[in-house]
């Protein structure tokens, strides 16, 4: 492409994404496609001679938006809803334009130092204590995975040992239990500890379970708290695990993967009591910090630990010692590094602590919003606390019920949940984190859900 080409293409394309970005709730949340239709319309090998790049963005608009699932639509309300300001936008082109690989600080010292420095910031307003070490990941799973390995070399033992046990809570995430068979663990040595009515984890249920394993010849290793579970947003007794974790020399990690960036919210930092004496914990910008996939950070209450466990440098990685040129590959798995820090500090800069605060703070209030209107309803139920932007509910009507009304929501295009199960029955997440979801966006999902439980029978019985 020339730089003339890429004026005008790049014209284009800005234009285009100022005209998602001020439509998107003309857009459906979820696409009108069925499993392999993109597939079979698409040709079965790749072209032999390069095609006309007008052709190639007629195609994305033709062939590729109308089958996305809009994460960045503002009633995009499944799962943990994310978000891409134009902010950071702007910063993921300019970071592909830069394409810097930030392994060393050799070969990348503007975007290591960026690195350091936004989640030295991040650090601070998370409140957790100076010297924790900081790294970007790709995703939680990652940051939980050299968490858990970290963790192992920390005990004493270079290799995985089959004597040795890690403690969840039942309703921790999918990736603790991934992380740990990727660390080598058997699947019998992830425990799953009970979780209180509050859906926390019992800390005598986990003292027992720590006291039996000892009992049968067992080395507990690691124990992982949730703040914020994927089920229902619960929180973990952080304190207490942490000082079960010193008797029994435990390495804690906290997963606040969703929940961590609420703490840059003055008012709900006692929800994060215990984690500044953890040893290492996950927080995903990417979740609810408005920045777009894929960032994830790994906090380690002391750098060496995950050098002690990652650190091979081979010849050619060798640069000249210094202390202040941090070599971040030594500290994890992936030695090619992207420029994810420039996004992360676009939008740490272009809104502020306060204004970030400001908007987990009105989603939470929004969440409480529909909790409210649901738990007025005869026939919903709130199934869950809300301490964050997460409402668990269903309808009184039974799983069907539940399916249905979850069927007819989607293809209205107008706003997207996700279902689970929680104690055996089906319910419904609904989650907000959209930078762009207003009061007004809530109102009409909850008047979409009445109007569908409305709309004919969807109970079976
Ligand atoms: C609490 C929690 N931890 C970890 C993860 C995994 O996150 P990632 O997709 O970044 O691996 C999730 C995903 O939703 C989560 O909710």
């Amino acid at each position: 492409m020339t730089p003339e080409e890429f004026r005008t293409y790049g014209y284009a394309v800005v234009d285009w994404v100022a005209h998602f970005l001020e439509n998107t709730r003309d857009f459906p949340v979820l696409p009108d496609t069925k499993p392999g239709e993109l597939i079979d319309i698409l040709p079965a090998s790749g072209p032999e001679e390069g095609e006309n790049f007008t052709e190639i963005l007629a195609d994305f608009e033709q062939l590729i938006v109308p089958r996305i699932t809009h994460w960045n639509h503002p009633r995009f309300l499944g799962y943990f809803a994310n978000s891409s300001p134009g902010e950071a936008i702007l910063a993921e082109m300019l970071a592909a334009t830069l394409n810097p690989n930030a392994m060393l600080w050799k070969s990348a010292p503007a975007a290591v130092e960026l690195e350091q420095v936004t989640l030295d910031w991040l650090r601070q307003w998370i409140g957790l204590s100076p010297g924790w070490f900081g790294q970007i990941l790709d995703t939680a799973s990652t940051s939980t995975l050299h968490a858990i390995i970290a963790a192992r070399v920390r005990k004493g033992f270079a290799s995985m040992d089959p004597r040795l046990v890690l403690y969840a809570s039942s309703h921790a995430h999918s990736s603790v239990e991934k992380g740990a068979l990727a660390a080598g663990l058997a699947r019998d040595r992830v425990r799953r500890i009970e979780v209180d009515s509050a859906y926390r984890l019992r800390l005598d249920s986990l003292s027992a379970a720590i006291e039996q394993d000892l009992a049968s010849g067992l080395i507990p290793f690691c124990v992982i708290p949730t703040i914020g579970t994927t089920s229902v947003a619960s929180i973990d007794p952080v304190p207490g695990i942490v000082s079960l974790a010193r008797q029994y020399g435990l390495w804690v990690h906290v997963d606040c993967a969703y929940g961590g960036s609420v703490a840059i919210a003055e008012q709900y930092r006692p929800l994060f009591t215990g984690m500044d004496e953890a040893d290492s914990c996950v927080v995903n910008p990417h979740k609810w910090l408005f920045v777009p996939m894929d960032l994830s950070v790994l906090y380690c209450r002391e750098a060496r630990w995950l050098r002690d466990a990652f650190s091979v440098v081979p010849e050619y990685l060798r640069t000249v010692e210094d202390p202040r040129a941090l070599n971040y590959h030594e500290y994890g798995l992936p030695l090619g590094r992207r420029f994810r820090s420039l996004k992360l500090w676009f939008v740490l800069r272009a809104f502020g602590r306060r204004r970030l605060a400001a908007l987990i703070h009105q989603q939470i209030e929004d969440a409480k919003w529909i909790a409210a209107q649901i738990a007025q309803h005869p026939d919903f139920e709130v199934c869950a606390p809300v301490e964050f932007s997460l409402v668990v509910f269903h309808h009184k009507g039974g799983d069907a019920a539940n399916d249905r009304l979850l069927d007819r929501i989607h293809e209205s295009g107008k706003a997207l949940l996700s279902p689970n199960v929680l104690d055996g029955r089906k319910v419904i997440r609904l989650a907000i984190g959209n930078i762009q979801t207003t009061r007004d966006d809530i109102r009409m999902v909850w008047d979409l859900l009445q109007e569908a439980a409305a709309a004919g029978p969807i109970s079976t019985f």
